[in-house]
């Protein structure tokens, strides 16, 4: 078998172009631009290449986005007060606190510090709550990519087995609790491995649909793959290469090569996931503005 691609890269241009219309639509009829402030702290490139990627995504759909930038010793008081700013302009309908933030930080301090109807990452403890609850406002970016592009392409997730490789409050996490939910799109049986997962092997080798969410390159191996599995990849590594200008690529947790093999259908790495978390990072800012206007996401 040779696996399908998943195009996240076509995909987000699709939803992107979603939510351009909408963006259009509310400054007709309310006249209010939708905003979105990012946060970074500290020089990590990575941060900073992902921070320019969703500015520049704002500014395609006609958003207002602006980055504030502290320096990698700021202190927590500096970052605290930074945020209380933003939750106070009502320019910007939504924040993103890049992460991580440097051990002077208290990261879940700084994200509960965050207007909640802000939240468009939905990290805070009041949006996980609701997503608990299936009653969610803000679905993480990634976990909201995951399950827009196994819909998209015709993959109902309902009774499927869904195995996801990872349990990170941003990604493992939430996407497990949205796929087990009682609601069109989910109603999965989820099962989640970690780090202390034993014979983790046996148990992806179940899984109608793989998520891996490690961060370790080429992790996923096709020996753990059933015939005919969905894969998504989330992992964004980099590793050397001599042979490219910038001095490294960029791989997945997934052997793309063996696993494509195997599988029914995978995502790509870079052009998969990657895309998706930004594009669903806008349609978050969209419902964030709803939010402020109407006082619910309709
Ligand atoms: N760091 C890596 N991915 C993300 C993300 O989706 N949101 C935020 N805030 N930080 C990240």
């Amino acid at each position: 078998m040779t696996a399908k691609n998943l195009d996240g890269k076509t995909l987000a241009e699709e939803i992107r172009r979603e939510v351009a219309t909408g963006v259009a639509e509310i400054q007709k009829k309310h006249g209010v631009t939708p905003g979105l402030a990012a946060v970074l702290v500290g020089d990590d490139p990575a941060s900073a290449i992902y921070v320019r990627n969703k500015r520049r995504a704002c500014d395609e759909v006609g958003m207002i986005s602006d980055t504030f930038l502290l320096a990698a010793d700021a202190t927590h008081e500096e970052v605290l007060n930074l945020v209380a700013r933003l939750n106070d302009d009502p320019q910007f309908h939504g924040i993103l606190v890049q992460l991580p933030l440097p051990p002077q930080v208290d990261e879940l301090a700084i994200i509960e510090s965050l207007n909640p109807n802000k939240d468009v990452d939905g990290l805070h403890p009041f949006n996980v709550g609701k997503l608990v609850q299936g009653r969610a406002d803000f679905i993480p970016g990634t976990p909201f990519g995951i399950q827009q592009i196994l819909i998209r392409n015709g993959y109902d997730p309902a009774s499927s087995n869904v195995v996801v490789c990872g349990r990170s409050d941003i990604v493992g996490k939430p996407l497990a609790l949205l796929l087990m939910q009682r609601a069109d799109g989910a109603n999965a049986t989820v099962t989640v491995c970690h780090t202390r997962t034993k014979n983790m092997a046996e148990i992806t080798s179940q899984a109608d649909i793989l998520v891996a969410a490690i961060g370790s390159p080429n992790i996923i191996t096709a020996d753990m793959v059933k015939e005919g599995a969905i894969v998504i990849d989330v992992g964004i590594n980099r590793v050397d290469d001599a042979s490219r200008k910038r001095g490294y690529r960029l791989v997945g947790d997934v052997n793309y090569e063996a696993v494509s093999k195997k599988a029914a259908a995978i995502t790509p790495v870079p052009g998969g996931i990657g895309p998706m978390t930004i594009a669903m990072l806008l349609v978050n800012t969209l419902t964030a503005t709803r939010l402020s206007i109407h006082g619910n996401g309709s």
